[in-house]
């Protein structure tokens, strides 16, 4: 058996786990900083960086004890290397450093986004690649074919921002506390999604998503009716902007499932965890004879489980880091950026 203790501190979560065998967790040990971050409307990097430094030994400890492992036990550690904040990103790859080099384990660097996308082999214990994922985070929107455990195909992603990043920028306009993604969730299941016709870009265009558009045009609707004294149907605007995100990344995963020739489609990410989503995707895999996989909640946002996950199959195949390794802020889906030991 192999343990893989995970750590994972890309944004504003402290978290850490142990993996067996890349699919059993025995443990997955997330602190958020949510509360703190809250006030100010969104992450603020040089407060998360120091909460981090905090938090992050208080959580390994626990994430072992849970487990019933020791430091000795672990057969490597793995860690979110990028993309990410760098000042986050490197307090955790620096205690992965130090564990690795005084315990004498392996040291796996791992992409956040294929991390993501390894949560469902968490969920789903007989799911194996070949699969179509879509990855849609606060910070991503992308389509990528997984060939195999270890070869990936990034088709396309957003040209701006981001599907969660769009939920958060719209709620904040309607005066919901951040995140904003799943107040919006609540407020769209009781509203008319058809209510108003807001854009849907780059429909029928490739694999690429574009969300700033949409969102400018929900800031101008909601805008444009405050100047004019009337009051904004907040659901009606929630359903309506969600029905508009939903439509194109359900048709284009759709169809890169179809041009992949795959059978199984996995969703991954903080939005993943969106209901009108699921509803919709699961219906149109369902017409297409297409397998639809997703992670609950806990494993959809930010957790060292996935990361766990993510760094057996690499420990498998051999593909360690050296003690070389670095945070990479901007690093995308498939790139490595390490020198392998
Ligand atoms: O994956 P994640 O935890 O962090 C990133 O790596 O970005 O995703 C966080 C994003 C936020 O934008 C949040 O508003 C969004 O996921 N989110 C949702 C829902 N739950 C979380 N968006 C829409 N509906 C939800 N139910
Ligand atoms: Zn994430």
């Amino acid at each position: 058996m192999s343990l893989i203790l995970g750590l994972e501190t890309s944004c504003d979560e402290t978290s850490a786990a142990v993996v067996a065998d890349g699919r059993a967790v025995l443990s997955n040990i997330i602190s958020s900083q949510i509360d703190l971050h809250r006030k100010f409307g969104g992450v603020v990097p040089e407060i998360a960086s120091r909460k981090h430094i905090e938090n992050v030994l208080p959580v390994i400890d626990c994430a072992l004890k849970e487990a019933g492992a020791s430091l000795g036990d672990i057969d490597a550690v793995g860690v979110t290397y990028g993309p990410g904040l760098v000042g986050a990103l490197l307090v955790g790859v620096a205690a992965a450093k130090a564990l690795a080099f005084a315990g004498g384990k392996k040291l796996i660097g791992v992409n956040h986004l294929e991390g993501h996308v390894f949560a469902n082999f968490l969920a789903h214990q007989d799911l194996e690649p070949p699969l179509v994922a879509l990855i849609v985070s606060g910070g991503h929107t992308s389509l990528v074919h997984l060939e195999s455990y270890a070869d990936f195909t990034l088709l396309g992603q957003t040209r701006d921002d981001a599907a969660g990043e769009a939920f958060d920028k719209v709620a904040r306009v309607l005066g919901l506390p951040y995140p904003g993604g799943p107040h919006i969730d609540r407020l769209a299941a009781g509203g008319d999604p058809e209510a108003i016709a807001f854009p849907r870009a780059l429909s029928g265009e490739g694999y690429e998503f574009s969300f700033s558009g949409l969102k400018s045009a929900v800031l101008n609707f909601i805008n444009s009716a405050r100047q004019r004294g009337e009051t904004v149907d907040a659901a009606e605007v929630a359903a309506s902007f969600q029905a508009a995100v939903v439509e194109v990344l359900v048709a284009k995963t759709i169809q890169a499932a179809r041009d992949a020739g795959v059978d199984t489609v996995a969703m991954a990410g903080g939005v993943a965890a969106n209901s009108g989503l699921r509803t919709a995707l699961s219906r149109a895999c369902a017409g297409n004879g297409i397998q639809l996989c997703y992670p609950p909640p806990v494993l959809c946002t930010d957790n060292a489980a996935m990361i766990a996950c993510r760094a057996y199959y690499q420990y498998r195949g051999g593909d360690w880091a050296g003690l070389t390794l670095n945070a990479v802020p901007a690093l995308k889906f498939g790139e490595k950026r390490y020198a392998v030991e």
